[in-house]
């Protein structure tokens, strides 16, 4: 019934590695060209953790968007946007509080999780309660059907399915609802309505799936409908009310398999990274002194790659010719750790080179990156006003 938007936001946390390059970012990049795409800077976010020494989230938020479109997210293709630039993500943060029982937010796992890994701040705030909810109302305001996240974020997505189902609930059954939805399945024709009936029952009496795809099929292909009619015969055709908000399905993106400079998972907090925007001798030197197998004392040593973590690299950037090399020259001494590490220099820059040649550009004129991020906070802004309208409505707030 509404577009099948895709939505992620991702806090601003400076320049991003190639541990969200090889996660989230290629993700991105694959999706844009297939859905349309909105894609954010959370800024609010970071103050539900952060407000006792707010970052610079301005700087901070503008760099990690000129890592996305210097990775190749297409500003064409996609939204992107800030969070705080789109005040109706307050609007709709507050609104849904009114419903939301405060059970639901005390149950979310992260909530205790977080509180217990960050005890060094003081997270017993009324914001950090709030915070699943504000990533709520984010992705309801666009009514997005799919979020590409982390497994963490899953619970926050079925929070916010709860909170869509709930909010339909409420407020999707308008006095004379039943009327006015046939009302309108008959401005179909007799043919057609007969048909969306004989689906509806199917659906309603035995749970036939493809009988309400078939349904919901029927309505797409139905021009002219008014938005209000649109809601109404899709949440009719289920049997339940309007549906006002959409209830989003995660897409999980695989946890990165990029490992770090450690051997660990490559992650800002363990100091393992590799920048996007690192420059080529800075990429040769974090290698050249990346630990080994401990048992390659002397060059003459004998090692095993299964030890080592660059042979991790390897796997990722080597084919299967040069990873036969690694293994023949490690387990015999043919080789030595620096001229192994070699290779795996050279493909990390060459992947990296374009993606540093964009962000220069960026850096060169930031103006370029701020208009679009303004262009696309404008685009947002549309779109949410568009749902606001009618979550509005639905409260009887819709003031002349
Ligand atoms: N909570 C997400 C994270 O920490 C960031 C986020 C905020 C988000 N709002 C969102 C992600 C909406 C997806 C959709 O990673
Ligand atoms: Fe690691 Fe390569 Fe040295 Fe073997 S030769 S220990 S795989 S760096």
């Amino acid at each position: 019934m509404f577009e099948t938007r895709v939505l992620s936001g991702m806090r601003p946390t400076g320049s991003l590695h190639l541990g969200h390059y090889h996660g989230v970012l290629k993700n991105w990049i694959r999706l844009q060209a297939e859905y349309p795409c909105l894609f954010f800077v959370a800024d609010w976010h970071a103050l539900t953790t952060d407000y006792e020494k707010p970052a610079d989230v301005q700087q901070t938020g503008l760099d990690m968007v000129i890592d996305w479109l210097a990775a190749g997210v297409d500003p064409n293709q996609a939204t992107l946007f800030v969070q705080s630039q789109v005040l109706e993500h307050a609007e709709l943060h507050l609104l849904l509080s009114m419903i939301t029982p405060l059970g639901w937010l005390e149950r979310v796992p992260t909530y205790k999780d977080q509180q217990e890994k960050l005890a060094d701040k003081d997270l017993s705030t009324y914001g950090f309660l709030g915070y699943p909810l504000l990533q709520a109302a984010d992705i309801l305001i666009y009514r997005a059907r799919y979020v590409p996240v982390g497994e963490d974020q899953v619970p926050h997505l079925e929070f916010a399915r709860e909170v869509a189902r709930r909010f339909n609930h409420l407020y999707g059954r308008e006095p004379g609802f039943e009327d006015k939805a046939k009302a309108a399945v008959k401005k179909m024709g007799t043919k057609k309505a007969r048909l969306l009936n004989e689906l509806r029952t199917k659906f309603l009496e035995s749970g036939d799936a493809a009988a309400l795809a078939r349904g919901q099929a029927l309505l797409d292909e139905q021009q002219n409908l008014s938005r209000g009619d649109r809601e109404r015969m899709y949440g009719w055709l289920e049997g339940g009310g309007r549906k006002i908000l959409v209830e989003p399905e995660a897409l999980l993106t695989e946890a990165s398999r990029m490992p770090g400079l450690d051997g660990q998972k490559m992650s800002k907090s363990y100091g393992n990274t590799i920048a996007l925007r690192e420059e080529p001798e800075s990429v040769a030197k974090k290698i050249k002194t990346m630990p080994t197998d401990p048992a390659r004392v002397k060059r003459t040593d004998k090692g095993n790659p299964e030890k080592c973590p660059v042979w991790d690299l390897h796997k990722i950037y080597s084919d299967a010719e040069r990873r036969e090399w690694v293994v023949k020259g490690c387990t015999t001494a043919g080789i030595g750790c620096l001229e192994c590490k070699q290779p795996v220099i050279d493909a990390i820059n060459r992947e990296l080179a374009p993606i540093r040649a964009r962000a220069q550009a960026y850096v060169d004129d930031p103006a370029l990156a701020k208009n679009i991020v303004a262009d696309g906070c404008d685009k947002a802004r549309k779109l949410a006003q568009e749902s606001m309208r009618d979550v509005r409505e639905a409260l009887g707030l819709a003031y002349p």
